[in-house]
């Protein structure tokens, strides 16, 4: 037998308190033995929950309980999740948590406390909710050097621009349904300004490269500026646009950035839609490989956090080693990223042609009929000549009073 406890009992903490009383036998079976539920932290009483009898308000009652040899940190944000996890670390505990905030500020301290101490401190729900992306990378692809890491991480905007591409519905409106559907929180800044995706992109690429990476230095641009008429050039072209959070790692450097991207149908995100999470991995020896599920929500979150709870059951009295160490992973200049971009110009394609192609080169152009503008899609260039270009566009055309570019979305699509 042994003892747990969660801290947190909402969405992702009733979840796992039902998943062990669900599947018992098969965790315990797993584990090698029974995983008992001992105590619940919450500041709410629960009296008509199944777990009203191990409500307890005051975590001194789980630090100091040497019966309890794991704990689950399910009540997300920094504080005080962090005081409390290392606590439960210091005297001895695993740790298991969802939360990737915590993870993304504090996860190479507390790793560290974990090795230290000859526990764990696993995190599988933090990134991609129930898919099992962080044991992958640290077990099944362990020989492996990482060469890519892409993923669609985020449910709620994945939710939004599929809504927005099928029902060519404006950005808007989209969130508010969301948020009456209960998939974007009533403050939905984390998710839409592609914070969220941020922090899950730095975990996984610290996990890639073994080094931590300050989540402050992943250039981040959430969804917020993507509107319908971006949707409806993407229909002509064929294309879709996706939030990813993108790590490649290339040449003794690694370059990390979260935007919206607009991809076509023989990408392998392309597919990837509503609140569903995407991960594509590249590396050296099996090349190309995708992982696909629930990103959030109640019961696949929770599956991951007890299937770190079994992993730590069975290494009871041993640190199981991963993660990263304190030596900081730089992240490359963002002016080095190479990608095509979208761009939209108001006024007539043909009477720009010439002041375009000087600027960008040789470009594709997509008109909507009806609309005052027009659209181009350059070769594939650094962001930092594609971003002189720009400006020294913008400047000619605000010189002659005429509006400037529009919208610019990197664009990861094969040259024509
Ligand atoms: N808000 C997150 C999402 C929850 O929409 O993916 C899971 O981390």
């Amino acid at each position: 037998m042994m003892y747990a406890a969660i801290m947190g009992y909402g969405t992702i903490g009733s979840g796992v308190a039902e998943i062990l009383e669900k599947s018992r036998e098969r965790i315990a079976c797993g584990a090698g033995h029974e995983i008992k539920l001992k105590y619940v932290l919450d500041l709410r009483d629960f009296p008509d929950s199944p777990v009203a009898d191990r409500i307890v308000h005051d975590f001194k009652v789980i630090e100091e309980d040497e019966q309890v040899k794991m704990v689950v940190e399910t009540m997300g944000g920094v504080d005080p999740a962090y005081p409390f996890v290392k606590a439960c670390l210091n005297a001895g505990k695993h740790v298991i948590t969802s939360n990737k905030a915590l993870v993304a500020a504090h996860g190479t301290e507390l790793l560290q406390i974990a090795r230290d101490r000859h526990v764990n401190f696993f995190f599988e729900a933090s990134v991609g909710g129930g898919i099992p992306i962080i044991r992958t990378l640290y077990r099944c692809l362990t020989g492996e050097k990482i060469l890519e890491i892409t993923g669609i991480l985020n449910g709620t905007t994945n939710f939004i621009l599929t809504k927005m591409d099928r029902e060519g519905a404006a950005f808007d409106r989209v969130l508010r349904e969301a948020q009456e559907l209960g998939y974007a929180e009533r403050n939905p800044e984390a998710d839409v300004e592609g914070h969220d995706t941020c922090r899950k992109i730095a975990i996984l690429t610290a996990l890639a490269t073994g080094k931590e990476v300050h989540y402050e230095d992943i250039n981040t641009e959430g969804i917020t500026r993507i509107t319908d008429t971006d949707f409806r050039y993407a229909k002509m072209m064929g294309t879709s646009v996706k939030l990813l959070g993108i790590s490649r790692i290339q040449g003794g450097k690694v370059y990390a950035r979260v935007a919206p991207v607009m991809i076509d149908k023989e990408h392998p995100l392309y597919s990837v839609c509503g609140v569903y999470n995407g991960i594509l991995v590249k590396s050296d020896m099996l090349g190309t490989s995708m992982y696909y599920g629930s990103g959030a929500g109640k019961l696949p979150t929770a599956s991951a956090v007890v299937a770190d709870m079994i992993e730590a059951a069975q290494n009871a009295d041993a640190n199981v080693s991963f993660g990263w160490k304190a030596e900081q992973q730089a992240i490359a200049d963002r002016g080095e990223w190479e990608s095509r971009y979208f761009v939209r110009i108001a006024g007539d394609a043909k009477d720009h042609a010439e002041q375009v192609k000087a600027a960008f080169g040789e470009v594709r152009t997509f008109v909507l009929e009806g609309a005052d503008e027009y659209a181009f899609l350059t070769a594939k260039m650094s962001e930092e000549r594609f971003q002189k270009a720009a400006i020294a566009f913008d400047g000619e055309r605000q010189k002659n009073g005429e509006e400037g570019i529009r919208q610019i979305i990197h664009a990861e699509l094969e040259e024509d």
